[in-house]
C-alpha cells in the first residue's frame, strides 16, 4: 500500500541471503491493547556467498512499532540502523552475532488476518506467505530455517490454552497473575511455518501408534460451543496419517499434532509445524449440520495439511517461485488419499472437472502463469488453481510416466536427500529421473510454460492393411509474455473400441489401453492388426491437462458414453453430448430462436436412470449437466445469458421427458439409514438429491415431494439439497414454500456459523427472477460480515463465481456489487480483494455490454487511492 508503484521479484534474481538463523527465540506478552513480542536470533555470515565486508543485515517488517534493537547485548541507537516501511538494516561487525528486537503490535486491529490477529476473541496467526513479517523483524524468506523456541504470557482466565510449534517445555505464573509457556519445535523450519494460538478452547484428545510403534497425541481445539463437531476430522486425520505411512512410508516426527478451528480465516487451511490451523468450515462436522460435500473436503484437507509435514515442512521451498514444489504435489497427494478413502472414478471426474472449468479459464486469462512463475509483485496472489491443481496434475504426469512403483522410488529418493533442506522444484524432477533413469528434459517444459496445450486428432483406418493410424497435432496458445511455446511431452492415454464397443487389444500382452508420449508438434502413430473400423477413447483418466479436439459425431458420443471401458471417458462422452448440444441451444437462444432439445440427450440420461449396475456416485455425475461455469470456458465468446437459458431449457426438457424415471430412483434410493459419510452412502444420497432436483423442476406436482425431505431429513445433506431446490424450483407456488423454509432454517441454525455460510449461499446462487434485490438485502443481514472472509465467498463470491445470470445482467449492476466490495476490503483485507476480482479479470472473453461494462469496474476500481499491492497487481494484469 505504500508504493506507487509496487516493485516486480523475479526467479531470475534469486539469490541466498547473507546471513543465516540458526535459532529463534520468541517471547509474546500478549495484550488487549498492545502486544510486546521479543526475538532473539542467533545469526552467522553465510559463507557460501563472497562477501568483501560484513554486508548490513536486513530483517523484514511491518505494520509494528519497534522499541528496541541490542546487538550482541548491546542498544543500538536509531541513529545506527536504518528503518523503512518494510525493513529494519542493522549494522554488521562480527561473522556470528545476536541480535534482539522488540517490538509492539496490535492483533486486534488486524484485519488483513495475516501475521498475528484476533478471530472472535482468540489469538492466531497466519504467516505463510510472508505474514511473519509482520509479527517481528526477521529474514522472513523459506530457505533460511531456523530452530524455534517460543514463550506466550497471557492472562490466563482469557486465555487459558496457549500453543505454538513443537512440545510444550516449561509452564509457569508471573507475579502479575498472567501465565507463561514454552514451546520448542526440534525441526528447522522457515518463518512461514511459525505458529501461535491462545484463546479459551476445548479439545478432544486421541492416539495415534505410528508404524515404528511411537504414541503420537492428537488434538483438535475449537470453541466450546463447536467440541461436539470435531470427530470427524479426528478419523481423518489418523486415517491420513495411516495412509502416509502405507503409500509413501511417511511417519508422523514429533510426539504431538494439534489442529485449531478459527472463524476467521483467508484459505483453506495452514500446515504449520505440529500446530495446523483451519478454517472453522475446513474441520467442524456433525450430521445435522455438515452436508456430504463439507465431510469429503474436511477429509482432504486434513490429509493435505497433514501431508503437508514431509512435503512442505521436512523438505520446504527455497522460494516462493517453487510454491507448487509443495501445493502441487500435496494436492496430488490429497488427491490420491481421497481416492482411496472413497469413489477414484468419481474423484477424479470432479477434479478433471474443476480444473478444466476454473483452472483452464485463469490459463486463458490475464493472469495466466506457468506453475513455477517467474515473477510478481504479491505472492498471495500465486496461490491459484494453476499452482496448485495444475501442478498437481503435472505431478500426476510423472507419476503416470514413471508408474507406481518408480513414483514410491523417486519419491523416497527426494525426501532423503532433501530433508531438512529448502529446494526447488528441479529437485524433485532430477530425484523422480535418477530413481527412474528416465529422461524428464522435455517433460520439464510443464514447469516454464503457461497455457494449455491443444491437441487435434486425426485418424484413418487401412482396411487392406488392417492398420489405423493417429495422427495427434499440439499447439498451445500465446499467455501473457510466451507468445511461442515449445512442443510440451504430452501423456495420451487411449483405447480403442471396436464396433461392438469392446476395447481392442493394442499389443501382445493384451493392454487395452496405451499411454502415447506425445513430444512433437505433430505425431502419427500406427496401430496394426486392427481388423475394423475402430473408435478411438482418447485422453482416458485424463492423463494430462489439456483440451482433446476430434470430430466426434454426436452418435459417436452417445456410443462411447455407454460403452467405454474407461469411467473417466465414458462419463466425458456424456459431457461432450451435452456440451454440443447445449452450445447449438445456447447459440439459439441468443438468436431468439425457439428451441428443443436433440432426442440423444434424453437417450443417454435414460440409459443411465435405468441402470441399476451403474455406481450410483458415477451414474449422479453422469446426470448432471456441465456447468455454465464449464460452457462458458469451452465458448468463443460469452454469452452468459445464453448459456443460462439453454442449461435450464435442457433440464426442464430432461426433468418432463424422464419424470417417471427420476421419480423412480428417487424412491427406490429413500432410506432410514443413521446417517454415516461413507463412499457408499453418500453416492446414493447424491443420485438422490440429483433426481429431486430435476423433479423441482416439474411444476407444482413435486412440491409436497420437496416439501416433505426438507422437513423429514435427518441429516443436513438432504435437508440442504430440498432447501436449494426449493430455492430455485420455478413453479409460483413453490416460492412462499422456500421463503417458509428459509426462515425455519436460520431459525433453527441461526447461532452455528457453518451453517449460515450455507444459508447465505443457497440464496446467492439462486438463478429465479428477483433474487438479486433479495442478495441485495443480505448485506445488512446479521448473518453477513464484511469481516469475515467465509462471509465474504458465500455471499458475494458465490454470487459472482455461480449465479451468472443475476452477475452478468445486462445493466452492469451485479458487477458494480462486485468492484464495491473489491474496493471496500481493499482496504480491510488486500488478499480476499483481489481473489474477489477474478471473475471481472475474465472481462475479455465476453460478448457486448458486458465486456465492456466488465472493464468499466476494473478502471473505477484501478483509480481507487492506496491500492494494496495484491488488487493493483490483478487489475493492472487485467487491463493490460
Ligand atoms: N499452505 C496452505 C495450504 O495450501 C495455504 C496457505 C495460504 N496462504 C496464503 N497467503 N494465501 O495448505
Ligand atoms: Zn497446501
Amino acid at each position: 500500500m505504500k508504493d506507487a508503484q509496487p516493485k516486480t521479484i523475479y526467479l531470475k534474481d534469486y539469490q541466498e541471503p547473507d546471513y543465516w538463523i540458526d535459532n529463534t527465540e520468541l517471547s509474546f506478552d500478549l495484550g488487549e491493547e498492545i502486544t510486546v513480542v521479543q526475538s532473539k536470533l542467533s545469526l552467522r555470515l553465510n559463507e557460501n556467498k563472497t562477501h568483501n565486508n560484513l554486508p548490513p543485515l536486513v530483517l523484514d517488517g511491518t505494520d509494528q512499532v519497534l522499541k528496541q534493537v541490542l546487538v550482541d547485548g548491546k542498544t543500538i541507537e536509531p541513529g545506527q540502523y536504518k528503518l523503512t516501511d518494510e525493513t529494519l538494516a542493522l549494522p554488521v561487525t562480527q561473522k556470528t552475532f545476536i541480535v534482539e528486537v522488540t517490538t509492539e503490535i496490535k492483533p486486534q486491529e488486524n484485519t488483513s488476518l495475516e501475521g498475528l490477529y484476533k478471530s472472535n476473541g482468540m489469538f492466531c496467526t497466519q504467516c505463510e506467505a510472508e505474514g511473519f513479517r509482520k509479527i517481528t523483524y526477521y529474514l522472513d524468506r523459506p530457505d533460511v530455517m531456523a530452530k524455534f523456541k517460543t514463550t506466550i504470557i497471557a492472562d490466563p482466565k482469557q486465555y487459558p490454552v496457549m500453543l505454538s510449534n513443537g512440545n510444550d517445555i516449561a509452564k509457569g505464573e508471573r507475579e502479575d497473575g498472567k501465565q507463561w509457556v514454552t514451546w520448542e519445535d526440534p525441526f528447522k523450519k522457515p518463518s512461514y511455518l511459525f505458529a501461535l494460538v491462545a484463546g479459551d478452547l476445548s479439545n478432544i484428545t486421541d492416539k495415534y501408534t505410528t508404524c515404528s510403534g511411537r504414541e503420537i497425541t492428537l488434538k483438535i481445539f475449537t470453541e466450546h460451543k463447536n467440541i461436539d463437531k470435531c470427530d470427524h476430522a479426528m478419523t481423518s486425520l489418523k486415517k491420513s496419517m495411516k495412509w502416509d505411512e502405507d503409500v509413501y512410508g511417511r511417519e508422523y516426527d514429533l510426539d504431538i499434532f494439534m489442529i485449531v478451528a478459527v472463524d476467521h480465516f483467508n484459505m483453506g487451511a495452514m500446515e504449520n509445524k505440529g500446530l495446523n490451523i483451519f478454517n472453522s468450515s475446513c474441520v467442524l462436522a456433525k450430521p445435522d449440520t455438515a452436508t456430504d460435500n463439507a465431510y469429503q473436503r474436511i477429509e482432504a484437507i486434513v490429509g493435505h495439511e497433514y501431508f503437508h509435514n514431509w512435503s512442505g515442512n521436512r523438505v520446504t521451498c527455497r522460494d516462493w517461485f517453487q510454491l507448487s514444489l509443495k501445493e502441487g504435489f500435496t494436492v496430488f497427494r490429497d488427491a490420491e488419499f481421497s481416492a482411496d478413502m472413497n469413489s477414484r472414478p468419481v474423484k477424479r471426474i470432479e477434479d478433471a472437472n474443476f480444473l478444466r472449468t476454473a483452472q483452464f479459464a485463469e490459463d486463458a486469462g490475464p493472469t495466466a502463469h506457468p506453475i513455477r512463475p517467474d515473477s510478481y509483485i504479491e505472492i498471495s496472489n500465486f496461490y491459484t488453481l494453476t499452482v496448485y491443481e495444475k501442478g498437481a496434475e503435472v505431478v500426476r504426469m510423472i507419476h503416470n510416466i514413471v508408474g507406481k512403483e518408480g513414483f514410491r522410488k523417486g519419491s523416497d529418493l527426494y525426501f532423503e536427500r532433501h530433508d531438512g533442506q529448502a529446494v526447488t522444484t528441479e529437485e524433485f524432477v532430477k530425484a523422480m529421473e535418477d530413481a527412474n533413469q528416465v529422461d524428464l528434459i522435455q517433460f520439464r517444459r510443464w514447469y516454464s510454460q503457461a497455457g494449455t496445450p491443444v491437441i487435434t486428432v486425426t485418424d484413418q483406418y487401412d482396411n487392406n492393411n488392417q492398420q489405423y493410424q493417429l495422427t495427434v497435432k499440439q499447439h498451445c496458445p500465446a499467455t501473457p509474455g510466451q507468445t511461442d511455446k515449445k512442443p510440451f511431452h504430452i501423456p495420451v492415454a487411449i483405447g480403442l473400441l471396436d464396433p461392438e464397443g469392446h476395447d481392442i487389444a493394442l499389443n501382445n500382452a493384451g493392454d487395452t489401453t496405451q499411454v502415447l508420449d506425445v513430444t512433437e508438434q505433430q505425431q502419427t502413430f500406427t496401430f496394426k492388426n486392427i481388423a475394423q473400423q475402430p473408435l478411438p477413447s482418447l485422453l482416458r483418466g485424463f492423463s494430462a491437462p489439456v483440451k482433446v479436439k476430434y470430430p466426434y459425431s454426436r452418435d459417436q458420443l452417445l456410443f462411447l458414453a455407454s460403452h467405454d471401458s474407461d469411467g473417466f471417458n465414458r462419463w466425458e462422452a456424456g459431457q461432450q453430448l451435452a456440451v454440443d448440444i447445449l452450445e447449438e441451444l445456447a447459440e439459439k437462444a441468443r438468436k431468439n430462436q425457439s428451441l428443443t432439445l436433440d432426442d440423444r440427450l434424453i437417450q443417454a440420461y435414460r440409459a443411465v436412470l435405468q441402470d441399476e449396475q451403474l455406481d450410483p456416485a458415477v451414474a449422479a455425475k453422469m446426470l448432471a449437466l456441465p456447468s455454465e461455469g464449464y460452457l462458458a470456458e469451452q465458448a468463443e465468446t460469452i454469452y452468459p445469458l445464453a448459456i443460462h437459458q439453454a442449461r435450464e431449457f435442457a433440464k426442464q426438457q430432461l426433468a418432463e421427458a424422464l419424470s417417471e424415471d427420476w421419480l423412480a430412483v428417487y424412491q427406490r434410493l429413500q432410506s432410514d439409514k443413521a446417517y454415516q459419510p461413507t463412499a457408499a452412502d453418500i453416492a446414493e444420497r447424491s443420485l438422490k438429491n440429483t433426481c429431486l432436483s430435476y423433479l423441482s423442476q416439474l411444476g407444482e406436482q413435486q412440491l409436497a415431494l420437496l416439501e416433505k425431505q426438507y422437513q423429514t431429513a435427518t441429516n443436513m445433506t438432504d435437508k440442504y439439497a430440498a432447501l436449494s431446490c426449493l430455492v430455485n424450483a420455478p413453479a409460483e407456488p413453490a416460492k412462499p414454500i422456500a421463503k417458509t423454509a428459509l426462515a425455519d432454517f436460520y431459525q433453527r441454525w441461526q447461532e452455528d456459523v457453518q451453517v449460515m455460510e450455507q444459508w447465505l449461499a443457497v440464496q446467492a446462487n439462486c438463478s429465479l427472477p428477483g433474487a438479486f434485490e433479495h442478495i441485495l438485502s443480505l448485506q445488512e443481514h446479521e448473518a453477513f460480515d464484511i469481516t469475515n472472509p467465509n462471509k465474504i465467498r458465500s455471499l458475494i463470491g458465490q454470487f459472482a463465481m455461480n449465479n451468472a445470470v443475476h452477475f452478468h445482467q445486462e445493466t452492469g449492476v451485479g458487477y458494480k456489487l462486485l468492484a464495491d466490495y473489491v474496493i471496500k476490503l481493499n482496504i480491510v483485507n488486500p488478499q480476499i480483494a483481489s481473489r474477489l476480482l477474478t471473475p471481472l479479470t475474465r472481462w475479455k472473453r465476453y460478448g457486448e455490454p458486458h465486456q465492456a461494462q466488465m472493464k468499466a469496474e476494473l478502471v473505477r476500481i484501478r483509480k481507487q487511492p492506496e491500492l494494496s499491492k495484491d488488487v493493483y497487481e490483478i487489475v493492472e494484469k487485467s487491463l493490460k
